[in-house]
């Protein structure tokens, strides 16, 4: 690479600050909110859930939240750029979260693909032909599930066209810019969204069984309380669910105009979220408990997460409910707009690094990357082996690479850079709610501790039974393998001598307080 550095064309931005905010919260929206979050509150504790996961919200989701906003905003450049301006050695920290993104997207549009099909399955519900039910149907029919993961023999061509329909869609809404292609594209789908899932919501609740369905949900276990597990789980919903860790809060930032407020920003993007999560959580249980109802089983017995919830219980009850098939079309659409909303997200930071760095144009950043990136899911993902390859990966890249990253990130910038006191100084100089010395003490040492303590607590499984019962050599080269990848390709990308170099132009030390340690 030449080391001449091009001049810095101008950083698009966002239209209105309700185009950001619909980015940010269409961003965190996601398949975490709908399949992840009902079940890891059922197991952990209940309604006594929502304290640990309030705390995690408040203690580490929205200060997280607006550490991103405001190292994105300040430094206006995607994360590889923006953590270089921050200190040099840092820039390796950002090519890892753009790793980290590719591995994602690679998976994340799969189950986009398939919901697409499910789309048009509820419609005549085509698994009822199945001698295995749905679940026979979604293995052996639909994705024709390798009997060993990790063998490929076939080619899948029912999920391979939904798969590049998918990615498409997402090109031609970042071909189309930050303002007139993800701005505009959210302030669509997401309140179509919410109206999908409040349509879904008081379908469910007046379900017979709905009822029971809630109260498994919110019973509150408060001896959960007492258990690390369910406080570990809390921070982990959060992470993945307010999409903090993958560097999106910083590139989303990255395109706010230098005034903009950010502290009220990232209040609104986390309760929206959690108030969706909850929505959803609602929704779900309401469903599972008329699901119970007819089979005459406690509703524990029909609660399932990802996969099993949306592609193998949900059929079930699509089937067995009056007007089945409007009800499955509007879950799977939801499914779809949700994820896609996040997918744009991540998809994104990948491009602008791309952008920032190599001074390449929009168009050939999307078409380029973002080609690769949609010929390598589509490839991987339409194999018999996929479905296996996304469990894996997906619970990896999770753990080591979202959680360790973001560890990584708080413990460097308030520990060895000590750069919390100025980036507060560069909030709080434009935002209506000022940040106190608690952001500090939650990015400082609640955030860190949690995030170690989540670390040692996964490894320890890890090292305890294989996930899942997965083979060990299945688990090494499509998990660690691709965790390790990441973080090996974070370190080669950083090394690179890049034709553009962010520059200092639009940072300059925010007026205010003087210098506080931490
Ligand atoms: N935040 C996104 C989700 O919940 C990634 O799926």
């Amino acid at each position: 690479m030449s080391s001449s550095h091009t001049q810095e064309p101008t950083r698009e931005q966002w239209g209105t600050r309700l185009g950001f905010l619909m980015a940010a919260i269409g961003s965190a929206i996601g398949l975490g909110n709908i399949w992840r979050f009902p079940a890891v509150a059922y197991e952990n504790g209940g309604g006594a859930f929502i304290l640990p996961y309030l705390a995690a919200l408040l203690t580490a989701g929205i200060p997280l939240l607006i550490l991103e906003y405001t190292i994105g905003r300040r430094y206006r450049s995607s994360p590889p750029g923006a953590l270089r301006l921050l200190s040099r050695p840092t820039e390796v920290i950002g090519w890892w979260q753009v790793t980290i993104c590719v591995v994602i997207a690679v998976y994340y549009a799969a189950v986009l693909a398939w919901a697409v099909r499910y789309m048009g399955f509820s419609l005549d519900q085509a698994w009822e032909d199945h001698a295995g039910g749905p679940e026979g149907f979604f293995f052996e029919d639909f994705l024709q599930a390798a009997e060993t993961p990790g063998d490929v023999s076939t080619f899948v061509p029912g999920v391979a066209w939904p798969l590049l329909g998918i990615w498409v869609v997402v090109l031609l809404i970042l071909i189309a810019g930050v303002r007139r292609g993800i701005e505009r594209a959210n302030k669509f789908f997401i309140p179509l969204l919410v109206a999908f899932f409040v349509v879904l919501a008081v379908r469910a609740l007046t379900l017979n069984g709905a009822a029971e369905g809630l109260d498994a949900l919110f019973r509150p276990d408060w001896g959960a309380l007492g258990e690390g597990s369910v406080w570990v789980a809390a921070y982990g919903q959060i992470f993945f669910s307010l999409s903090v860790g993958f560097g999106i809060m910083i590139t989303y930032a990255s395109y706010l105009h230098r005034r903009s407020d950010l502290s009220g920003s990232a209040m609104v993007a986390g309760f929206a979220n959690s108030s969706f999560e909850i929505l959803a959580g609602i929704a779900v249980f309401a469903t599972l408990g008329f699901m119970a109802g007819q089979a005459g089983v406690e509703v524990g017995e029909v609660t399932d997460s990802g996969v099993g919830l949306a592609f193998v219980a949900f059929p079930q009850i699509i089937s067995e409910m009056p007007a089945g098939a409007l009800f499955g079309v509007l879950f799977f659409a939801s499914l779809v707009i949700a994820g896609l909303t996040s997918l744009i997200s991540i998809v994104q930071v990948v491009v602008s690094a791309v952008e920032d760095r190599t001074g390449l144009s929009r168009n050939a950043a999307v078409l380029g990357v973002g080609g690769a990136i949609a010929v390598v899911s589509t490839l991987l993902y339409s194999t018999d082996s996929g479905v296996y390859f996304l469990d894996v990966s997906d619970h990896f890249i999770n753990q080591y690479g979202i959680v360790l990253a973001a560890l990584v990130l708080v413990i460097t910038v308030s520990w060895v850079l000590r750069r919390l006191p100025m980036l507060q100084r560069e909030a709080d100089s434009t935002s209506a709610i000022g940040l106190g010395v608690w952001w500090r003490i939650c990015l400082g040492i609640v955030t860190p501790l949690v995030l170690g303590w989540m670390m040692v607590d996964s490894l320890i499984d890890e090292f305890d039974q294989n996930y899942e019962g997965y083979d060990t050599s299945f688990l090494l080269w499509s998990g660690w393998a691709v965790a390790g990848a990441a973080l090996a390709g974070g370190v080669l990308l950083s090394l690179v001598r890049w034709r553009r170099t962010p520059t200092a132009t639009n940072h300059e030390e925010p007026e205010g307080a003087p210098e506080r340690s931490l």
